[in-house]
């Protein structure tokens, strides 16, 4: 929509907090406990600064790169995340945008649209895969996304299911019943513009997870799908392994926050690790995975793919994670507050944005690629690393 460019990730979020209803909006914001990581992720990347060159930069520079096999035109891809009720054509929407501005897309199994409707949006679709039920039903999924199409499996196995925060968290309703819709719409009468786009698509959002259907069976609720993951046993690195050979092809393993857990990845055949606190909705007081990544990189950067994923909300954050051993970063909210402000065009603008300052980073530090940039470009305060399970 004209008129509704945003030049950053903080104009965007603002933008979203006032078209979002409320409760939709913290849902977005998440977090666990007292927020200790969520803020570290972000406060981190403050922490690291640039010493820029003056002349002699690099009048052409490359931002592309490669993650799981794919070429993507930046090194920036999108984080799988449910993103329910944010806007009616959610994750399509999303995997176009990614497409539009050359980019994968990870789609959540918690997802609000089915995985064969976002592959045909963005044919650059990882599948993000949780434990969660029999390794009859879980090779069911697998199935599936490979049937549609997928060229990548993310399993992401951090979550630690810490349910409180001291914020407070928002009221999901299972299914929207009309007791909910009276509860609700004190909330979606005052955001008229999400709520005339939702109308206009003849429902309101039904908060069902198609990824998880059971073949030929209806698409369980949000809470039904979380009660079976919930449930299951975690797993174990066997389990994992058995995952990535159902799979057989480029697997990602995302949650990775220590060295000896990174090794182990490699034991079971990954091909990539995310280094990732679930965007701080985790195990609180696990540190800013930037803090994280020097030392992961180092120990097994040679050998899989290392991203990092958590509090990137501008080009040079996306720098800074590149400098300290990332090969990508996968971001979460970013996209989410572009989708929240504006649908696919808002996400679009997210990547133009993060491009752009990717961009300026390389040339003030005279780089001309970002497959060029290393640890001499970022200035490190002496404690800032966490090198854990060394
Ligand atoms: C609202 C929300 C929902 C999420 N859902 C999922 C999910 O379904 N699967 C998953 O692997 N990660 C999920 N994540 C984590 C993101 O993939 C990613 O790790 C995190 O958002 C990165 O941090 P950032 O939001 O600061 O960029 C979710 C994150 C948020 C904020």
């Amino acid at each position: 929509m004209a008129g509704e460019w945003f030049e950053s990730v903080a104009d965007a979020q603002r933008r979203a907090k006032k078209r979002l209803p409320r409760s939709v909006y913290n849902a977005l914001v998440a977090g666990s406990e007292k927020g200790l990581t969520l803020h570290d992720n972000i406060a981190a990347f403050d922490e690291l600064g640039f010493a820029p060159h003056t002349a002699g930069l690099s009048n052409e520079r490359d931002l592309s790169t490669s993650v799981l096999g794919q070429p993507i035109s930046l090194p920036v891809v999108i984080s799988p995340t449910g993103v329910q009720a944010v806007h009616p054509e959610g994750e399509v929407a999303v995997a176009r945008a990614a497409a539009a501005r050359g980019t994968a897309m990870g789609l959540s199994s918690f997802a609000s649209k089915p995985v064969e409707e976002v592959v045909a949006a963005n044919p650059q679709t990882f599948f993000q895969i949780y434990w969660a039920g029999t390794r009859e039903q879980i090779a069911g999924r697998v199935e599936r996304a490979r049937a549609a199409g997928a060229v990548g499996l993310i399993a992401t196995l951090d979550w630690s299911f810490s349910m409180g925060r001291d914020w407070g968290s928002p009221h999901i309703p299972d299914n929207i019943s009309l007791r909910e819709m009276l509860r609700f719409a004190p909330e979606a009468l005052t955001h008229p513009r999400w709520l005339v786009m939702f109308t206009k698509t003849g429902r309101i959002p039904n908060l069902t997870v198609p990824n998880m259907a059971e073949p030929g069976g209806t698409e369980p609720s949000f809470f039904g799908a979380y009660g079976q993951w919930l449930q299951t046993p975690s797993p174990s690195w066997d389990d994992v392994r058995w995952l990535r050979e159902q799979w057989g092809g480029p697997f990602m393993l995302k949650g990775v926050t220590r060295v000896d857990d990174a090794k182990l990845a490699i034991d079971v055949g990954v091909t990539a690790i995310s280094v990732s606190n679930h965007g701080g909705n985790n195990l609180d007081g696990t540190p800013a995975t930037i803090r994280l990544l020097p030392a992961i990189a180092e120990a097994v950067g040679d050998q899989i793919e290392v991203l990092l994923d958590g509090g990137v909300r501008r080009g040079s954050d996306v720098i800074k994670a590149l400098a300290l051993g990332a090969r990508a970063v996968m971001i979460g909210r970013a996209y989410l507050w572009g989708l929240g402000a504006n649908g696919q065009a808002g996400v679009e603008n997210v990547l133009d944005v993060l491009r752009s300052g990717i961009d300026s980073a390389l040339l003030g530090l005279g780089r001309g690629s970002v497959t060029e940039l290393d640890r001499t470009d970022v200035l490190m305060p002496a404690d800032f690393e966490r090198a854990v399970g060394v």
